[in-house]
């Protein structure tokens, strides 16, 4: 399906639910979070209909985001029954790693090996501080665990000023030793209301720290749909990546489309929600009816996070957290 902007859009997130068990700060608040209620929440039968009909529509590439996927009781069904499905030629899953362990031989099976894990720390307190839990320990042996079985896995690490800019450097250190990428993440103001004034630790000031760590780094092409500027070390078995996630560089690639847990379409990371797709549903339309509703929505899609954000009508109260948008 192409967008108004000649973009295919084939790559659908969908964040399973908003609850989690860390409390990443950047993320949202420690407390009085208000949760949706379970009946709010797309059941697994719906989100399958979803990814039928827009496999259906050329979707090839699903996400699975949260919160925390793996909180949700029927998500290893939700996987079985998406395994199933023709039409995706791969099947992802953001997580913060402190659930999974007990899946890895079930996700090995059902032969879903993308993982992208959350660790924005290898120094314990850090990570205490900055996820609020004291869960570095099982995050790391799930880390091993997922590597030694043979898992793709991304580590996806937020950046912040003052807070862990000198985790960098040993994060990247992973990628010699192990065949994982690490990506480093520009913070966006998606935390609740938790924090303000984002004094931010921008993509170019983490390539300049890169660079002087590795003056023979080579910067790769990047593909379709890619958000990370991906960068080789020689001799190094994985890549290192940067996402410009705040400065939106990589909006003229993007491929995807978003559905929160509630079922709001977010034809964009930083739109306010377009429509919902649960309640349409629920409205007992046909599958025709749904596709059709798809390929509308997918037009809507703005240029640019800017152009995104620009199109909110609600901006006096904070910004969501991102475990309602699913990242
Ligand atoms: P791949 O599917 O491997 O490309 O992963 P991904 O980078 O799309 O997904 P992941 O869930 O690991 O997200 C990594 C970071 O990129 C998170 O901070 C996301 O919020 C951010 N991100 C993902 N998609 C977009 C996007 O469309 N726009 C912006 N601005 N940031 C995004
Ligand atoms: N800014 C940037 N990235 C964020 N994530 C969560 N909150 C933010 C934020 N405010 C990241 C998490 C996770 C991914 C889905 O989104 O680190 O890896
Ligand atoms: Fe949970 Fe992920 Fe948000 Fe951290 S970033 S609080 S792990 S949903």
């Amino acid at each position: 399906m192409k967008d108004s902007f000649d973009r295919t859009i084939d790559y659908v997130r969908i964040a399973v639910t908003d609850r989690c068990n860390l409390r990443c700060f950047y993320c949202m608040p420690a407390e009085g979070i208000p949760y949706e209620p379970k009946q709010h929440l797309l059941s697994y039968e719906e989100i399958t209909r979803v990814l039928r009909v827009l496999g259906g529509l050329g979707f090839r590439k699903v996400r699975f985001t949260g919160g925390e996927p793996f909180l949700r009781k029927d998500f290893m069904q939700l996987l079985e029954n998406t395994a199933g499905l023709p039409d995706y030629d791969s099947i992802h899953i953001t997580s913060n790693g402190t659930l999974l362990q007990k899946h890895i031989p079930r996700l090995k099976q059902l032969g879903i090996t993308k993982i992208n894990l959350s660790i924005d720390s290898l120094d314990p307190e850090r990570f205490h501080k900055i996820t609020r839990r004291n869960d570095f320990d099982k995050v790391m042996r799930t880390f091993a665990l997922l590597v030694e079985n043979g898992f793709k896995i991304k580590l996806n690490a937020v950046i912040m000023h003052g807070i862990n800019t000198q985790d960098i450097i040993p994060l990247a250190e992973l990628a010699k030793t192990h065949p994982v990428d690490v990506r480093f993440i520009e913070e966006m103001p998606f935390n609740g209301g938790y924090k303000e004034n984002l004094k931010l630790y921008r993509a170019k000031d983490i390539h300049t720290d890169l660079k002087a760590q590795y003056p023979g780094l080579e910067m790769l092409p990047s593909e379709h749909g890619d958000t990370a500027d991906l960068i080789k070390v020689p001799g190094y078995q994985g890549n290192i990546g940067v996402i410009a996630a705040f400065s939106r560089t990589f909006c003229h690639t993007c491929n995807r489309l978003r559905i929160s847990s509630k079922g709001e379409i977010k034809t964009c990371l930083y739109d306010g929600g377009v429509f919902n797709i649960r309640d349409y549903m629920r409205s007992g339309v046909t599958d025709k009816e749904l596709a059709k509703k798809f390929q509308e929505l997918v037009k809507l899609k703005p240029k640019d996070g800017f152009a995104a954000e620009q199109s909110r009508t609600n901006t006096t109260t904070p910004l969501e957290s991102m475990s309602v948008i699913g990242g």
